[in-house]
């Protein structure tokens, strides 16, 4: 049903319609459109512009209409326009032309970003909660791996030996940011553009704030024509699912590394795992394939946001449609794949034999020679140096830093002595990192308890606000 007509000659070709139409893919806020309209109706029945009797049949219908759409007995049809048009098309069903009151002081263009602002608080509290349980597990993980030493890499060589429940957990600190991110972005968010009208206000005595209040928000727009063409929060939040999702493909990428056969750290459960339909006996990491390939559209969304809001006249324009399917589709792929990278890490198993007897090789101890000549006071340029002649000799005669003889530490530098074989030792190595945030297995447990407790603590607030947003809803 078009909301529009009076003026225009003829109706819309075809082709113009078939463009415009977003209902085939806003329908989704329909339950946060009935919502507004709740309030929207609180609002008019409260300044006498709707009559008590009218308000209530309204009201009725609204929760009827509510109910239908739930069901699925209610759906749009060709001549629906958008999401709004259809529920109006659907009160005026029942309620012949009292069911178009709601329009009185309210515009698509206050209403869509409204209801697009419910739709993202409340789906990106769902992200966010299931970013505590992927947390949860990357840090379960973690805790079991907390005693064993595997190689460190940075450029993808040996580099230092690392407590492997360190390496894990790094994951869960990056997710920690977008928490934060999402807990910024919420407050940013959380405020009502309901009352802006279509860009000026209104002349009508209905009242922002109340309508702010009744949703839950934490305020009202302060300026009507920003309210009407802010998509920020969209935008802010499309950064936020691709960060999430170049965190995931980081994931992906060291289990993709991790469980092939070269590494073969990582034993990934079957049944995060596919086959090859011609090579019976491959098995393929698709999870951590999929979780880094995903990467790709979340960064798209973003993009295709920013681009679209580049250069937009303010107040509303059509071009704002766009926001819609980028956005949706990212909060649906992160919904979908992060249940599954979760399954993935809590089921994975990893070789700490293996790891152990890789965390030496590659002369990944060299450090702790030249730390070792570092706290005798030899200027760290001088020990580096010795360190490096170290490994020159051993590469040249096949052996380990340890096997170097005393005669030969003392050639390369007179302050070397056989005690630096004490701190050529993994447990050595690690331990001794005990700098706030290093290595040192004591270290590492705190900081997986430390963060298991934010965790938690997140957990809690979360759930929290998806709770009262649920009351919220409730017409
Ligand atoms: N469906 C539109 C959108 O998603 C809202 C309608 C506003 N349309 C208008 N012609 N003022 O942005």
């Amino acid at each position: 049903m078009a909301l529009w007509g009076g003026r225009f000659a003829q109706g819309p070709e075809d082709s113009a319609l078939a463009l415009s139409r977003s209902v085939h893919f806003d329908w989704r806020l329909a339950p946060y459109d009935l919502r507004s309209s709740m309030a929207h109706l609180v609002v008019l029945k409260k300044s006498g512009l709707i009559q008590s009797k009218e308000a209530d049949a309204i009201g009725k219908a609204l929760k009827e209409l509510s109910i239908e759409v739930a069901k699925g007995s209610f759906t749009p049809i060709k001549s629906d326009e958008d999401v709004h048009s259809a529920l109006e098309r659907g009160l005026m069903q029942k309620l012949g032309a009292v069911g178009g009151a709601l329009r009185a002081g309210r515009s698509r263009n206050d209403q869509v970003t409204t209801d697009l602002r419910l739709f993202s608080i409340d789906h990106i509290l769902e992200i966010g909660s299931l970013l505590t349980v992927l947390q949860t597990a990357i840090l379960e993980k973690a805790s079991e791996y907390v005693n064993d030493p595997a190689p460190g890499f940075t450029h993808i060589q040996h580099a230092q030996p690392i407590c492997f429940g360190h390496e894990l957990a790094k994951h869960a600190h990056a997710f920690a940011r977008d928490l934060d991110r999402i807990n910024d972005w919420l407050a940013r968010t959380s405020v009502s553009s309901l009352g802006a009208g279509a860009l000026a206000g209104s002349s009508l005595a209905i009242d922002p704030e109340f309508t702010a209040e009744n949703l839950g928000f934490e305020s009202s727009f302060a300026n009507s024509v920003d309210a009407v063409s802010d998509r920020d929060y969209v935008a802010e939040a499309l950064f936020i699912c691709a960060m999430i999702g170049v965190h995931l493909s980081r994931i992906g990428e060291e289990w993709s590394l991790w469980s092939s056969q070269e590494f073969a750290w990582a034993k990934v459960s079957d049944a995060y795992s596919t086959g090859s339909s011609i090579m019976p006996q491959k098995k393929n990491p698709d999870v951590a394939e999929l979780a880094r390939g995903k990467s790709g559209r979340l960064i798209g969304n973003l993009v295709s946001v920013l681009t679209m809001l580049k250069a937009l006249p303010f107040a509303y324009n059509r071009d704002l449609q766009e926001d819609k399917e980028p956005f949706f589709d990212s909060i649906d792929t992160l919904i979908l794949v992060l249940p599954a990278v979760t399954g993935m890490i809590a089921t994975t198993d990893f070789d700490r034999a293996k790891m152990a007897l890789a965390a030496p090789t590659g002369f990944s101890l060299a450090t702790e020679i030249a730390d070792y000549l570092a706290k005798k006071r030899v200027p760290f340029s001088q020990a580096h140096e010795a360190a490096g002649q170290c490994v020159a000799l051993c590469e040249a005669s096949d052996r380990q830093l340890h096997q170097l003889t005393d005669a030969e530490f003392a050639d390369v530098h007179p302050q070397l002595d056989g005690g630096v074989r004490n701190v050529l030792t993994l447990h050595g190595a690690l331990n001794s990192r005990t700098t706030s945030g290093g290595t040192a297995p004591t270290l590492v447990a705190q900081q997986i308890k430390d963060a298991l407790a934010k965790n938690s603590a997140t957990q809690q607030v979360i759930g929290d606000k998806q709770a009262s947003f649920i009351e919220m809803m409730s017409l």
